[in-house]
């Protein structure tokens, strides 16, 4: 046969890669080295137990890291099928009074998740939450002059702790030591994954501190590093309106954010050196306003620079994404996702459509996704005004994560490696506009394609009756499709609501091809386990993703 197959001595060497890595990791002892953040090529990987690992994630209410709380957040980690739980640490519970600090709600909160086959990732809530200094122990609220808030313009006090008190960095370096000290001895199995250091930092209201403390270090001159950093001509002794501009409020905001955060995680670290990150309350990518119509000293995508001269110790600067529309959405990936910036989202949104989004997270190279209260303290309603069921409140998030936690590793492995590309669905189709399409399979419906070596993937969203989109179709644009080109003419596909059409392009594009193999099946304990081989209707039309499927589709030209 003169067929151009596909398994290449390129395929051989990878899948012999592949299977040595799963071997060898599942013939020795578990890998005790700390979970740690790998990058090559300006990707990046998140490794945990020596694997690399997909944060599936789900992020709990703001109040439910309690040990009376837990039970309704595991039930609904367990409806989602997540495999890491994003649970605060609030300060105030921690440390009730000055140097005493109380372990039993961490404790509590590790041993159960192992209970429940969960990895964490801790939100340590302390001087910043969305802005404001609430989760600060009592002994430090009933002290302002010593642990002050920023002054706004105006001379009013603006609910949100000063970065320029000594004292208050000081009680939070100190306390977060006491807390990674803490993980270092207790977690030695290593279910604490990641840790975000503060919750959304910055202020709201106010661009900057004007105190009299403040508004001194504001007319002295900028630090080297900042000038550098935002790539600023160094003349020396020139203070922050002079460097920076109509932008000197709000970078001298972000500067003495990221660098207190900076010193906190850097102390932290340097006894528990696992990943940290600092999540923000991110700007609109394309029209941000001007501040502080959005919150400032966090890390937006205009100082990133700033933010990672400033602390070097917080390995990722991560966005909370709810934005609705797609183009915003997508923009904000993209920014987040850079050779020095592993993407990861934090928080988001868990309903459709909008977790679609989850797909195209991944094909930005995301190491990991969590939608945002998540568990069974909260009700949720539906459109009739009723509460939704457990199952309906869960299952747009558990269909993702259902379909990947057998193969999140791989997955991992595969981003690790370049070798993945998804498409969402942009907007609603009209089918009746499609009837035309049904029988000629030249020109079928394609919404997006994806290109790979000597193919390309036509990709079309929506459910299909043969070459036609069926008459009746979701209300809402939820297509999504991921495709893992595992060697050339190989993939693996994962997707829900579309239609893959695969051809080859180039020198070979009028060739005939042909499907080789096409199995459908999931991973089990790192290997592929095909349910069934699909062929006939099944494939003659397209692949159809009419449930949340995974395919292992070859194809070969004739
Ligand atoms: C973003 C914050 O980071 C969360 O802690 C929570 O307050 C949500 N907003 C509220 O939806």
């Amino acid at each position: 046969m003169r067929s151009k197959l596909i398994f290449r001595d390129q395929l051989a060497v990878f899948l012999i890669a592949m299977f040595l890595m799963i071997f060898t990791t599942q013939a020795q002892p578990a890998d005790r080295s700390l979970p740690h953040l790998v990058h090559k090529n300006g990707r990046h990987a998140l490794v945990v137990d020596g694997r690399p690992f997909l944060i599936l994630g789900a992020q709990c209410n703001n109040s439910s890291a309690w040990p009376a709380t837990l039970p309704k957040v595991w039930s609904a980690m367990e409806a989602l099928n997540a495999n890491t739980l994003e649970i605060p640490i609030y300060w105030e519970q921690f440390e009730p009074q000055p140097g005493q600090y109380d372990y039993h709600v961490i404790d509590t909160i590790i041993t159960q998740a192992r209970q429940h086959n969960l990895r964490l990732v801790l939100l340590w809530f302390a001087t910043w939450k969305n802005g404001s200094n609430h989760y600060m122990p009592e002994w430090m609220k009933l002290q302002p002059e010593k642990y002050p808030n920023i002054i706004g313009k105006d001379g009013r006090q603006i609910d949100s702790p000063s970065p320029h008190a000594q004292a208050t960095l000081n009680a939070d370096t100190e306390a977060f030591s006491a807390f990674m000290r803490h993980l270092k001895e207790f977690d030695t199995q290593h279910t604490v994954i990641m840790v975000q250091v503060e919750n959304e930092p910055g202020a709201w209201e106010s661009v900057r501190d004007y105190s009299p403390q403040a508004q001194e270090i504001f007319n002295s001159p900028v630090p080297a590093s900042a000038i550098s950093a935002m790539k600023v001509s160094p003349k020396s002794n020139r203070n922050w309106t002079e460097v920076f501009g109509r932008n000197a409020d709000e970078f001298f905001q972000v500067w003495h954010v990221a660098s207190f955060i900076g010193k906190v995680a850097a102390a932290g670290k340097a006894i528990y050196p696992i990943p940290l990150y600092v999540n923000g309350a991110i700007r609109d990518p394309f029209n941000p306003g001007w501040p502080p119509t959005y919150e400032v000293g966090g890390p937006n995508d205009n100082v990133f620079e700033l933010w990672k001269a400033a602390a070097p110790a917080v390995d990722i600067l991560s966005p909370d994404i709810y934005i609705s529309d797609t183009k915003a959405y997508l923009k904000v990936l993209e920014l987040y996702n850079r050779p020095d910036n592993p993407l990861f989202v934090p928080e988001t949104i868990g309903s459709n459509p909008f977790t679609r989004f989850f797909y195209a997270a991944l094909g930005e190279g995301a190491i990991g996704y969590a939608p945002f209260g998540m568990d069974d303290t909260r009700v949720f309603f539906g459109p009739d005004g009723q509460p939704l069921s457990p199952k309906e409140r869960y299952e747009d998030t558990a269909r993702n994560y259902r379909l990947f936690r057998p193969m999140a590793s791989q997955i991992a492995q595969l981003n690790y490696e370049g070798r993945i590309q998804t498409a969402i669905q942009r907007s609603p189709v009209d089918s009746t506009a499609d009837r035309g399409n049904s029988v000629d399979r030249k020109n079928y419906i394609t919404d997006q394609s994806l290109h790979f070596e000597g193919w390309d993937a036509d990709i079309a969203f929506g459910t299909f009756q043969r070459m036609a989109r069926s008459r009746r179709q979701p209300e809402m644009p939820d297509g999504r499709i991921l495709i893992a080109e595992l060697g050339e003419g190989q993939f693996l596909l994962a997707g829900y609501h579309c239609r893959v059409m695969f051809r080859p392009t180039g020198e070979n594009s009028d060739r005939m091809w042909q499907y080789l193999k096409v199995e459908e099946g999931q991973y089990v304990d790192g290997t592929f386990n095909a349910d069934r081989i699909l062929n006939g209707d099944q494939t003659d039309w397209g692949l159809n993703f009419t449930q949340p499927t995974v395919l292992r589709v070859s194809v070969y030209l004739r």
